[in-house]
């Protein structure tokens, strides 16, 4: 039994296979930090930033953001030395499979599925509430019952354009419209252009009294702020996914992962800190907080070009993540553990559609119905427990030698790994209690599906 739960993958035979369908190397590390930007930057720094000024921990919260970014950079460095050591596609679910094994590659999988699920539902969900606010600019607006989660109370029940964004986001990737790096690029180039433009004017119309009390919730509401704001830092590790295409991966990888890390923190802390300058706290429970105080002071085309960017920026984290969590679900098709069916291709189009109307329905159901907040705790559920994994497999993946030890290596070893994974804890003990029952109903649901037919069917099976 033992052995059939911790079956592993050979190593030498993945980079085989991958010799068969080798993709060509064109990405560099600035490529790298610019598809990372792009896969980071969204709700993140557009919507929560007010929501937890307001609620969790003040002007602090650029501490907060501080401590997610020292935690995502621990979990950083070792997803590159595993990215560099393993460069194969299928992220932290390959790497899980060939240190620990089949079941434990599997729940990280899992996780991982409610990570890139649940941010796309969340990040749909933000982007709906920045194009209500633009097209407010333009006196349209859209009908309050069909803009918000399901909630009779604040006369909100279903979320239309979120769901609408999921479904076209799904029917372009049917389509095979891959994830082109030149698109990419002017997505961030607007993005960051936005944000500059925020802080440029934002700036000028500081008040720093806005800044007392600085941490009113103590440093509790700033901890648990850090658990909140983990989420503005994800889309780092689907970095790791395109190592495959990546020149001198040993190189680059890190380089590309901890770089797009440390443009965002300094961007997340000085939009913080001007965000929570130009209004006090308390009145930045808004859904579009950004753009609502460039209306504060008076500067309505600054929010509308805000709300523009935003609408735009938010788009490429949608695709980017949808697109990673139709290619897990292929990856669990092709392995045997998920049917077959997750691992079929369009004859049309070469794209695994039946898998990408599956996800979609999923997500659009979750965006449609469910609030942001609650959202984007479990994503961080998600995220964390696949970092706390990848964080003690680096410890696994020194001791087995027979994986080449040329790459990138966490420093400090084997102190950051330890405190990555000590840390990761720690934040998932500061996430709320209906977050830990929901998650822990996602994961007996895959543990029981794992039992009752990916053990059967993994093709781990035929060896
Ligand atoms: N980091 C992504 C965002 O903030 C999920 O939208």
């Amino acid at each position: 039994m033992k052995d059939v739960l911790f079956r592993k993958k050979n190593l030498g035979e993945l980079l085989k296979n991958k010799g068969n369908i080798q993709l060509p190397q064109t990405l560099g590390a600035f490529d790298l930090m610019l598809l990372g930007v792009g896969a980071i930057v969204g709700t993140g720094i557009f919507i929560l930033p007010g929501t937890v000024a307001a609620g969790h921990a003040g002007p602090a919260i650029i501490f907060s953001f501080i401590i997610a970014a020292i935690v995502c950079a621990f979990a950083a460095m070792c997803y590159s030395e595993f990215s560099s050591a393993i460069p194969v596609t299928g992220s932290a679910y390959t790497y899980v499979y060939i240190v620990f094994g089949e079941l434990v590659a599997w729940l990280v999988g899992w996780a991982l599925l409610l990570e890139y699920g649940l941010a796309v539902a969340a990040v749909a969900t933000g982007w709906s509430a920045y194009l209500s606010a633009l097209l407010e600019g333009f006196s349209i607006t859209i009908p309050k019952a069909i803009s918000g989660p399901f909630n009779p109370a604040d006369g909100t029940y279903v979320n239309v354009p979120a769901i609408a964004i999921i479904v076209a986001t799904a029917f372009l990737l049917t389509r095979g419209l891959r994830e082109s790096t030149k698109v990419n690029m002017i997505m961030v180039f607007i993005k960051i252009g936005v944000i500059l433009l925020f802080i440029g004017v934002g700036i000028f119309y500081v008040q720093p009294a806005n800044w007392q009390p600085f941490m009113p919730f103590g440093m509790n509401g700033v901890i648990s702020g850090a658990a909140l704001v983990f989420f503005a830092y994800l889309g780092f590790d689907a970095v790791s996914s395109a190592a495959e295409e990546v020149k001198n991966p040993q190189r680059n990888m890190p380089i590309g992962i901890i770089g797009s890390l440390f443009i965002c923190t300094i961007l997340y802390v000085t939009v913080s800190l001007v965000l929570t300058g130009l209004a006090s706290y308390t009145k930045l429970n808004v859904s579009d907080p950004v753009s609502f105080v460039m209306q504060m002071v008076h500067q309505d085309w600054v929010a509308g070009v805000i709300s523009l960017g935003a609408v735009v920026g938010m788009m490429t984290v949608i695709l980017v993540m949808t697109y990673g969590g139709t290619r897990l679900l292929y990856a669990f098709g092709r392995d045997g553990l998920l049917p077959k069916s997750m691992y079929e291709l369009s004859k049309k189009y070469k794209t695994p559609v039946k898998n990408t109307w599956l996800f979609a329905a999923l997500v659009a159901f979750s965006a449609g119905f469910i609030p942001l907040s609650k959202l984007a705790e479990l994503v961080n559920m998600g995220t964390l427990l696949a970092f706390t994994i990848v964080s003690i497999g680096v410890i696994y993946l020194r001791k087995n030698k027979s994986i080449p030890s040329s790459g990138f290596k966490v420093p400090f070893f084997p102190v950051i790994p330890i405190c990555s994974f000590v840390l990761c804890l720690f934040l998932m003990t500061q996430l709320s209690v209906f977050t830990w029952i929901a998650s822990a109903v996602w994961f007996v649901f895959g543990l029981l599906f794992y039992f009752a037919y990916g053990k059967n069917h993994s093709v781990m099976n035929e060896k």
